[in-house]
């Protein structure tokens, strides 16, 4: 019994292997592709804590249902933290949300042309360079077209704003604050361009004077790069706010990211209190500070490799050790079990981890899941049938 009881559990493990290298989203996958995967050949229902591993392996087998719910949590034994003072909510410092324009803000004036962005980097730094977009706009009087989001970056993802944001909701909300539009109208088709790399963290004269300017000569601006390109002090207190609300109002996800993000939230709470993990141990990131404590040497070569092949990295040679004594280095996935320990989170801590893939695989992770077992990534939890 104990025989058949083991090889079973073999089986299961190594099709659940199998299966999470098939049923893996791609790299820059749309998030409405789990909708596509094919339906689930085996059904397992399992309970989450307390049950053997072989159970956990076989939620990979399950595809995503995001008409699944959470189930109610009566149904599963939750885990509540014993020690509340971890988890109290951080103070708020006094900082508080201001985003309603001053009694004085106007009506967007009558636009002089239009503002093209080809925003830059990851998902959060084209965020914020969109929000800075929107302030310029309405600095420079421009009418904005929907800013572009970086297709060539490290992750390669080819998703249009409207694929992540919701396109709609942006141009509503800022209605009163700048003019937003999806496309170049097509009389503007032929129009010069100017393309202009704004000048990191210039302030309201660099773009009244210098930049707007160029209306003298031009129709359209376009905006290079959009990451730092805006100050974050000394600005008009209408300018701050209209950044704040472009971020946090009027910028959404798109409904199917919302809903997709509402289930790993909903399943993630119905293991307990659980902890987000932003573990930054990926491939681009250790490539790029050339951070490889700990590494084979084959690892550190290929980190090497990468960073050589990166024209936009311009720092070539690094001394890993420097940059560890330095501070510059993310987390292994060790040091991050260590000092989730140290501030006292038990081992029955739910983790999400908020990262893509981390660099070595299981090789480093199985540091952190054997100290915190309760480890979920996006894969697992959108996989689970809860
Ligand atoms: C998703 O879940 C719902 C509700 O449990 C079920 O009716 C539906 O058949 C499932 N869809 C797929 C593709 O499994
Ligand atoms: C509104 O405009 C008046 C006159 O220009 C100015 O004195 C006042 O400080 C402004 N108020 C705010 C909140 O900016
Ligand atoms: C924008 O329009 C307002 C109102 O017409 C005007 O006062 C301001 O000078 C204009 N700014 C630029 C940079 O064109
Ligand atoms: C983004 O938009 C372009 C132009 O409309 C289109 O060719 C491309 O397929 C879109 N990308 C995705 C991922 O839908």
């Amino acid at each position: 019994m104990r025989k058949m009881l083991s090889c079973a559990i073999c089986t299961i493990a190594m099709m659940s292997l199998l299966s999470v290298h098939l049923h893996k989203f791609p790299h820059h996958s749309k998030l409405s592709d789990p909708y596509r995967l094919p339906n689930p050949q085996i059904e397992i229902r399992d309970k989450i804590l307390g049950k053997e591993q072989e159970q956990r392996w076989t939620r990979e087998f399950i595809p995503p249902n995001v008409s699944l719910g959470p189930l109610s949590s009566q149904q599963f034994p939750v885990w509540r933290p014993n020690c509340p003072i971890l988890w109290k909510p951080v103070t708020n410092r006094d900082y508080m949300p201001c985003t309603h324009p001053t009694p004085n803000y106007t009506a967007p004036p009558e636009p002089r042309g239009y503002l093209l962005a080809h925003t830059n980097g990851g998902l959060n730094q084209m965020r914020a360079g969109i929000c800075d977009m929107v302030a310029i706009a309405r600095i420079i009087n421009a009418t904005l077209v929907v800013p572009e989001l970086d297709k060539k970056s490290y992750w390669q993802d080819s998703s249009n704003f409207s694929d992540v944001f919701n396109e709609d909701h942006f141009i509503n909300v800022l209605a009163n604050d700048v003019k937003v539009i999806k496309k170049l109208p097509k009389e503007m088709g032929g129009a010069p361009i100017a393309i202009k790399y704004f000048k990191s963290w210039s302030g309201m004269d660099y773009y009244q004077e210098e930049i707007s300017s160029m209306w003298a000569d031009y129709k359209v601006i376009q905006a290079g790069k959009t990451d730092s390109r805006l100050a974050n002090n000394n600005l008009p207190a209408d300018i701050q706010k209209l950044r704040c609300r472009a971020c946090y109002e009027a910028l959404c996800f798109a409904p199917q990211i919302e809903a997709m993000g509402k289930l790993l939230v909903d399943r993630m709470r119905s293991y307990g209190t659980y902890i987000a993990l932003h573990l930054r141990y990926e491939k681009d990131i250790l490539a790029f500070t050339g951070c490889t404590h700990g590494l084979s040497s084959a690892e550190a070569d290929e980190l090497k490799e990468i960073r050589d092949s990166n024209d936009k990295w311009k720092v070539k040679d690094i001394d890993p050790r420097e940059q560890r004594s330095k501070g510059f280095c993310p987390l292994t996935p060790k040091e991050a079990a260590i000092f989730l320990s140290a501030l006292g989170y038990p081992s029955n801590t739910p983790i999400y981890i908020a990262a893509g893939d981390i660099y070595g695989g299981d090789s480093y992770m199985g540091d952190l899941r054997s100290r915190y077992p309760m480890l979920m990534s996006k894969v697992r939890v959108s996989n689970a049938l809860l």
